[in-house]
């Protein structure tokens, strides 16, 4: 029985941070507060956090069929050295992950080739809820409500209706508004603007499709997850749908706004697009008031040459999984946050919404997936630094302050930001479990298998 002691860490706990030493027994937390026992290995952690690892529960990591762009063994390196310990992948590969059995695939994949702990989700077709409402051990349903990279979508009524009531899965969606967003193209048809990105994809087809998903999610009672939400319009709707509706932000929704585009053009350019000052304002006040429960990428990334097409050629997305948990680290030492707050954001709320056993907690019996942080680090992101096989970062030349510095998978270092990465680590696959009930049945933590 190998045991490791994280001595002396200032502990990020649910309730409170306080210096106490981590025992951690095969993998799995042992003992939060267990003083100076003796271990086989002792990390020394004095002036140091130790965070839980943080959930990505949005990820786009291309493999299969979009390799040039991604793969799983470089994102799961650029997870493991931003400190997430654990990604849910979206579906919209080459093929599709539309069926059981494609998510397997992915699986096995993964299996081979990540670093770090996986999951994916199933897509959602006009046609294959039959095939969704079989599905088992997935974290959920993802529905292209509004159509983005790829060719998934589900835009008709019916078809909708019928995957919210055939089925039991949590759902989760991109809601863009097809009709709106079609529009608005047509009418700024020729256009060559990269802010016209806002245009054509404006606040109006964010806001009328998530209360469409919100009104199918409440009249169904079905459990519904609203991915990257980038309107302050849309936060009313989402707070009036408890129990059924929880949400998350993206760090580029927060941090990037139209006032970008002449200096970072097409790099900011994603679905759903980047809004207004006053919508970054009303975003993190969202997370602060506890409106959005989940922060999470959507890390999407696509080459620089396939970017540097003039819009509306280029792509949108952008990759963000190596500096989304430093970005945040960055608020906490400008006081907008606390270390508590981002914890719960990205560790304990995914794994409640989506029924992690076992993650997002340093608690007795979880799982020893854990980040040491060190608040004083300084670091400037680079492009050519990036682990991302895409090699670029839209924060490239920002300098935060607050940083990972060392990533473990049960126990074990799979990245140390002095000693590199440990590429023989491998990820397991999340465990599932649903009738745990969702974010809003679990505010003690979502538990141990
Ligand atoms: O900008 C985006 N890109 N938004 C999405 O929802 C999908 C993603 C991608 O896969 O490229």
């Amino acid at each position: 029985m190998a045991r490791t002691l994280f001595r002396n860490a200032s502990v990020v706990f649910p309730d409170q941070i306080r210096i106490a030493s981590v025992l951690v027994e095969d993998g799995r937390i042992l003992d939060p507060d267990a003083g100076h026992v003796n271990a086989d290995e002792t990390v020394a952690c004095d002036g140091l956090h130790l965070m839980p690892g943080v959930i990505d529960d949005q990820v786009h990591f291309r493999e299969p069929g979009l390799e040039h762009k991604e793969d799983l063994a470089a994102a799961s390196r650029a997870c493991a050295a931003g400190g997430v310990t654990s990604f849910l992948e979206m579906p919209n590969t080459k093929p599709p992950a539309v069926t059981l059995e494609g998510v397997r695939a992915k699986e096995s994949l993964a299996a081979q080739k990540s670093l770090v702990n996986y999951g994916f989700y199933i897509g959602a077709t006009p046609d294959n809820a039959a095939e969704l409402a079989a599905a088992t051990d997935v974290p959920g349903i993802k529905i292209f409500i509004g159509s983005s990279t790829g060719n998934l979508l589900v835009d008709v009524q019916a078809a909708l209706e019928r995957i919210f009531a055939e089925t039991t899965l949590p759902i989760c969606a991109h809601c863009e508004d097809e009709t709106t967003v079609r529009a608005n193209a047509e009418r700024l048809q020729g256009t060559t603007d990269i802010a016209d990105h806002s245009r054509i994809r404006d606040r109006q087809a964010a806001v009328i499709s998530t209360r469409r998903a919100i009104d199918l999610a409440t009249r169904h009672q079905h459990r519904f997850h609203v991915l990257h939400v980038s309107t302050a319009d849309e936060l009313p709707l989402i707070r009036d749908a408890r129990p059924w509706v929880t949400a998350e932000v993206c760090p580029h929704h927060l941090f990037f706004n139209v006032d970008d585009y002449p200096r970072l053009g097409s790099r900011v350019q994603m679905n759903p697009s980047i809004k207004t000052a006053e919508d970054n304002a009303a975003l993190f006040d969202a997370l602060l008031d506890g409106t959005v429960q989940v922060i999470a990428t959507d890390h999407a990334p696509h080459t620089l040459e396939e970017k540097s097409q003039p819009y509306p050629a280029s792509p949108s997305g952008l990759p963000a999984v190596e500096n989304s948990l430093a970005l945040m680290l960055d608020q906490v030492t400008q006081d907008r946050c606390t270390l508590q707050q981002v914890a719960s954001w990205m560790c304990d709320a995914p794994a409640r919404v989506w029924g992690i056993v076992g993650k997002g907690r340093i608690q007795t019996g979880y799982d020893a997936d854990l980040v040491l942080v060190d608040l004083q680090r300084e670091k400037t992101i680079h492009d050519a630094e990036q682990w991302t096989k895409s090699k670029w970062s839209p924060w490239d030349g920002v300098t935060l302050r607050g940083w990972p510095v060392a990533t473990y998978l049960a126990g074990r270092k799979v990245f140390d930001a002095d000693q590199g990465m440990d590429e023989s680590v491998r990820g397991g696959k999340l465990k599932f479990d649903h009738s745990r009930g969702g974010f809003w049945n679990t505010p003690d933590g979502i538990g141990v298998g």
